[in-house]
């Protein structure tokens, strides 16, 4: 596939032929292949990713779900939570990483607002991310009371995953990003709330910012694939920020938060590095360049010779 583009491929814009083709040799996930992963006991991978390339990069390391997260709020648009960001901004990012995923489950969050007034608004703020975006399951946040609402969005065709404990969209009910299911009443509220969403048949359940303990409860108790985030190593899977695990956030990490790479201190050694080449000439070089043909070279000196004669 030629793409045109002289900013793609090492070579010269004629020495350009072919870029890799997406993907590898890999079984597509499904929602069905979630389930026998946790019937089988094999832990499922989850990441979020935003745009083309991070979807991409995601995708080839073999990861079984890329979620299109409302985080995307604070990671990308630089809102301080999640509440901002409309459907559209989720749609334009949403297409973005449907262009990088081959084999991941790709799922997107709905954003606040999106299924907070109706069910048919849920219904057709949800068909809109299927048709318009190439989603394959969208994520809904609350449990026990937005059941029905999300049978409503199941019984369209449109496989949901449910979010419960630490619910970001809830942030001034909660009174800020706190961990959630710490009392017994609590923790009777979160079974309730799996169970009720295991029931409406999600296809995934994203733990969230919960004890260890609870979420292993929730595990055992469900059919349902369980994925944590600040919920511990007994659920069935496991999902990070990609900006977290990255640091990329430009703020302290939270304590599930592992780093596996520092890309900002890649990113600003690279840009200091080009800066520098930039200011001292020492960027771009002859070999970074592009030049005349022989002939065409001669045949310009021969022109500009004339000009210089009449001027004389
Ligand atoms: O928005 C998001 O990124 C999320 C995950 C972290 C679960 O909802």
């Amino acid at each position: 596939m030629s793409t045109g583009s002289i900013r793609q491929g090492g070579g010269a814009l004629e020495d350009i032929v072919s870029l890799i083709p997406i993907g590898g040799p890999r079984q597509k996930i499904t929602v069905a292949s979630l389930r026998e992963k946790k019937l089988q006991h094999q832990p499922i991978t989850c990441l979020t990713a935003y745009d083309y390339a991070s979807a991409r990069l995601v995708d080839e390391a073999s990861i079984d779900i890329v979620l299109v997260g409302d985080s995307l709020a604070m990671t990308m648009l630089g809102y301080p939570d999640t509440l901002s960001v409309t459907v559209d901004e989720m749609l334009h990012h949403t297409r973005a990483v449907r262009r990088g995923v081959k084999h991941a489950l790709l799922v997107a969050d709905m954003p606040y607002g999106s299924y907070h007034f109706s069910a048919d608004d849920a219904v057709r703020n949800a068909a809109r991310f299927m048709k318009e975006a190439g989603a394959e399951a969208v994520k809904i946040e609350g449990g026990e009371k937005r059941a029905d609402l999300i049978r409503r969005v199941i019984d369209a065709e449109i496989p949901v995953a449910g979010h419960i404990g630490l619910t970001p969209q809830s942030v001034n009910v909660m009174g800020g990003y706190k961990v959630q299911g710490k009392s017994l009443a609590e923790i009777e509220q979160l079974m309730r709330d799996a169970v009720a969403l295991d029931q409406a048949g999600v296809a995934f359940l994203v733990l969230e910012g919960i004890p260890r303990e609870v979420a292993a409860m929730i595990t055992a108790e469900i059919t349902t694939p369980t994925i944590g985030i600040g919920a511990g190593p007994d659920c069935d899977g496991q999902v990070l920020v990609f900006h977290d695990i990255l640091n990329l956030t430009f703020a302290p990490a939270a304590k599930f938060v592992r780093h596996y790479g520092d890309a900002a201190a890649l990113i600003k050694d690279a840009v200091q590095a080009y800066r520098e080449d930039v200011i001292s000439h020492q960027y771009p070089a002859d070999g970074e360049s592009y030049h005349l043909s022989k002939e065409t070279q001669q045949a310009l000196e021969t022109v500009l010779e004339r000009k210089r004669g009449m001027r004389r």
